[in-house]
């Protein structure tokens, strides 16, 4: 047995008999939580205070005990909001590297503190009010994104743009309207958020390992002083829920990064020389290692992958939360994906805002890409509106448009020499595969060995 003044057994573990475990199995169940745990520290030593206070009030611990732990633990909080309290590699997490580390500056007091919780109900009260903080950080961010495409859409109102659908041309707008529909967008995506946020707004702490425990715990009292709006009331549904809340919340980062998903796909389209509706400046682009004329949007397609992160990280936590009732160690998988889509999302909607100012639209390439059959369709309604039936008036205008068509010049044919220049170039490349040297006959074979 450890000895009777050891917080954690002799090989750093709250729970250990005495008997050091096996180092591989604990590094295989410990995991990063080291590391994972430092972003939650904050939050696991607040509700720690909390938790301590309300030992006091029903009398579970002394007033000079609790006072004393207190103190240590607001010690401890600004020492880990410095940066300065890490968790060491041999404690599991940041739960024990917290009653370690009180036990080892108050002594036999500090082992007082873990009374009436577990390290389940910790974990969730502490990733509770961490996904809190961060959903309130987010949905911000992405008011600050629909604040940027508002003001873009204020200073662009009256700057003709082509409007699409299948990416073919459809109608004429402007850019304030295509900038409007984002900032409606990261509106609504900061709804969102704020909706996740609730569903996080229930306070585990007291759930203990997930059936309650025989003292009188103030939960309601530690709650309200935690900020939490109501309890999880049940202590087996608060430890099921585990991964559930997660779930919620990460489908509302997803849908704030699929608005900044979609304003990439738009912005990755107009930047190219095909569409030639924006440019970035250089500060805002990257260069190639070989090709010495690029200047690459990689910002803007890192903004559209890291949608992809998100999706992942939800789906991972889907599966990870297909489990019977209670606690089970398959949850703390659930860590990981939850702060790496937290982080990545709150990266990109803090950098969308600065992209944004910088987009320079070129009037005069949008204006040209606006042709007259774009009209058509208020063509059609203005007929309509003069008396006649609308599907009269689509066929009569649709008519029209193709008579127009059929009559507009063909447009100049390429430069000979232009053309010339860039054969040379393509056949020059004589590199295995490359477009002068195709090497067709060894594709045919490939093919031909597959078929046998
Ligand atoms: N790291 C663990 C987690 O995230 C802490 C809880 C451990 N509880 C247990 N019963 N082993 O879930």
């Amino acid at each position: 047995m450890s000895s009777p003044s050891k917080s954690a057994g002799s090989s750093g573990q709250l729970w250990s008999k005495g008997k050091a475990p096996d180092a591989d199995m604990l590094r295989y169940t410990a995991r990063d939580d080291y590391m994972l745990d430092v972003e939650l520290l904050p939050f696991d030593i607040r509700a720690s205070i909390a938790h301590v206070r309300a030992l006091a009030r029903i009398e579970a611990l002394a007033p000079e005990q609790a006072t004393q732990i207190v103190e240590g633990l607001e010690q401890l909080l600004v020492e880990a909001e410095a940066g300065t309290f890490t968790i060491a590699k041999e404690h599991e997490d940041g739960h024990t590297a917290i009653e370690v580390e009180l036990t080892k500056r108050l002594g036999e007091t500090g082992k007082r503190v873990h009374l009436g919780r577990s390290r389940n109900d910790q974990v969730l009260t502490a990733m509770r009010l961490y996904e809190k903080h961060a959903l309130a950080n987010l949905a911000a961010l992405s008011s600050n994104c629909a604040s940027a495409m508002l003001s873009l859409a204020e200073t662009s109102k009256d700057v003709l743009m082509p409007g699409y659908t299948h990416l073919q041309r459809a109608m004429p707008q402007t850019v304030g309207h295509w900038a409007a529909a984002f900032a409606e967008g990261f509106l609504d995506a900061a709804n969102v958020l704020d909706n996740a946020c609730e569903t996080c707004d229930k306070s585990p702490l007291g759930a203990a390992a997930g059936y309650g425990v025989n003292l009188p715990l103030d939960r309601a009292g530690a709650a309200a002083e935690l900020g939490f709006s109501a309890l999880d009331l049940n202590p087996l549904w608060s430890q099921t829920s585990r991964g559930l809340s997660e779930v919620v919340l990460l489908a509302a980062a997803w849908h704030a990064m699929a608005v900044v998903r979609r304003l990439a796909w738009d912005l990755s389209l107009f930047t190219t020389s095909e569409f030639g509706f924006v440019e970035l400046p250089d500060d805002f682009t990257t260069g190639s290692s070989i090709m010495p004329q690029k200047r690459n949007p990689d910002v803007v397609e890192l903004m559209r992958g890291a949608c992809a992160v998100v999706q992942g990280a939800l789906n991972e936590v889907m599966g990870i939360v297909a489990l019977p009732s209670g606690y089970h160690r398959d949850l703390q998988l659930t860590k990981a994906p939850v702060i790496r889509a937290l982080r990545e999302t709150q990266a990109t909607l803090a950098l969308v805002p600065s992209l944004v100012t910088r987009l320079q639209f070129k009037p005069d390439a949008m204006a040209r890409a606006v042709s007259p059959e774009m009209l058509a369709t208020d063509r059609a309604v203005n007929l309509a509106k003069d008396g006649m039936a609308f599907r009269d008036a689509y066929k009569i205008v649709g008519s029209e448009v193709l008579q127009a068509l059929a009559d507009r010049k063909p447009p100049a044919p390429p430069h000979a020499e232009d053309v010339q220049a860039g054969m040379t170039s393509v056949k020059a490349r004589v590199s295995p595969g490359a477009p002068g040297a195709l090497q067709l006959d060894e594709l045919a074979k490939r093919l031909a060995q597959r078929e046998r």
